[in-house]
């Protein structure tokens, strides 16, 4: 089941972040299948407006073949320019709702719009052109560093100033220098070997990369140690080009700062909050925050 998942994410992973895509690899019941489309290049497509709010509204739902509800009747409001921390176990329906947020998946009942528009087949492309998504596992191709962070960008439209500001926001650049060819030093599977946080710092890069409205990161700060994860998020801060977040993570110490924290257990939001008034009014909330504290010290 697990080897399943990381196909199934590698794929949503591909779908979502390949720019040029011919190859789609189409999900059927957690196989994939390759299918030729050709689609028009996302950087053609006309970025969609959002000015006010992001509203999910009764998102339910099942995988095909499951009749189990992963989420049901999920409602936020996520505003222009505010940070919003999701959080919950490991199976809560994380990731899932943020497939369904990058209109991957079309919940079975419920409806996402944006400044009011609602999301459908004809304009999520314009809705995917603003966000950027750092998924739960990097897929490196085999390439450069360069071709790694812009992933999907043909050569010759590769800007090298765009790559150097997003490995610096990723926190990226200093490894970078160290390595024997920088930029052009070739990762992914036949070449340097890197660590679970180098990996994610590369997905970090490729998401800003295109200056996203929107960022998405899923547990894309697991594998960074605390100040690591500290000086990417000021860097991110920083830069200023990113001003609405979307952060899922485990750790609660990641989404301390969000101006709204929301708990999601079963698929069902439990709590919704900033972190002080979740501290005091959640006794869940405080006995994961206290369990995070512990692991941090060990
Ligand atoms: N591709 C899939 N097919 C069937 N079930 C899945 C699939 N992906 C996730 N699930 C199930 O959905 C539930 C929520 O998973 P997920 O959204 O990945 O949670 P989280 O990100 O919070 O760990 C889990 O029970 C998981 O086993
Ligand atoms: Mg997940």
């Amino acid at each position: 089941m697990p080897a399943i998942q990381d196909i199934f994410q590698t794929c949503t992973q591909i779908k979502f972040n390949k720019a040029t895509l011919e190859h789609i690899y189409q999900e059927v019941t957690g196989i994939c299948t390759k299918e030729v489309v050709k689609q028009k290049d996302i950087r053609e497509i006309e970025p969609m407006m959002f000015d006010q709010e992001i509203k999910l509204y009764d998102i339910t739902f099942n995988y095909p073949e499951r009749e189990e509800k992963v989420l049901e009747k999920v409602s936020l409001t996520i505003r222009k320019n505010q940070r919003i921390g999701i959080v919950g176990a490991t199976g809560a329906g994380k990731t899932t709702l943020v497939d369904i947020l990058l209109g991957l998946f079309i919940p079975g009942q419920g409806q996402i719009t944006v400044d009011g528009v609602p999301i459908e087949a004809e304009n999520v492309r314009s809705w995917q052109r603003i966000i950027g998504y750092v998924p739960q596992q990097i897929y490196l191709s085999d390439d450069t560093i360069i071709g790694n962070i812009a992933f999907g960008i043909p050569e010759n439209q590769i800007d090298m100033e765009k790559i150097k500001k997003a490995a610096t926001i990723a926190r990226l650049d200093d490894f970078i220098e160290r390595l024997p060819e920088k930029y052009h030093t070739v990762v992914g599977e036949r070449g340097v070997k890197l660590s679970g946080g180098q990996m994610q710092r590369v997905g970090i890069a490729r998401a800003v990369y295109h200056d996203p409205q929107v960022l998405i990161l899923d547990e894309a700060t697991s594998a960074l140690d605390n100040i690591t994860e500290q000086e990417f998020m000021e860097a991110l801060e920083a830069a200023a080009e990113v001003k609405t977040l979307i952060i899922i993570a485990h750790r609660i110490n990641t989404v301390r700062n969000c101006d709204i924290i929301i708990m999601l257990e079963n698929g069902r939001v439990q709590e919704q909050g900033n972190y002080d008034m979740l501290m005091q009014c959640s006794e869940k909330f405080r006995t994961m925050a206290t369990a995070g504290e512990k692991e941090q010290h060990q």
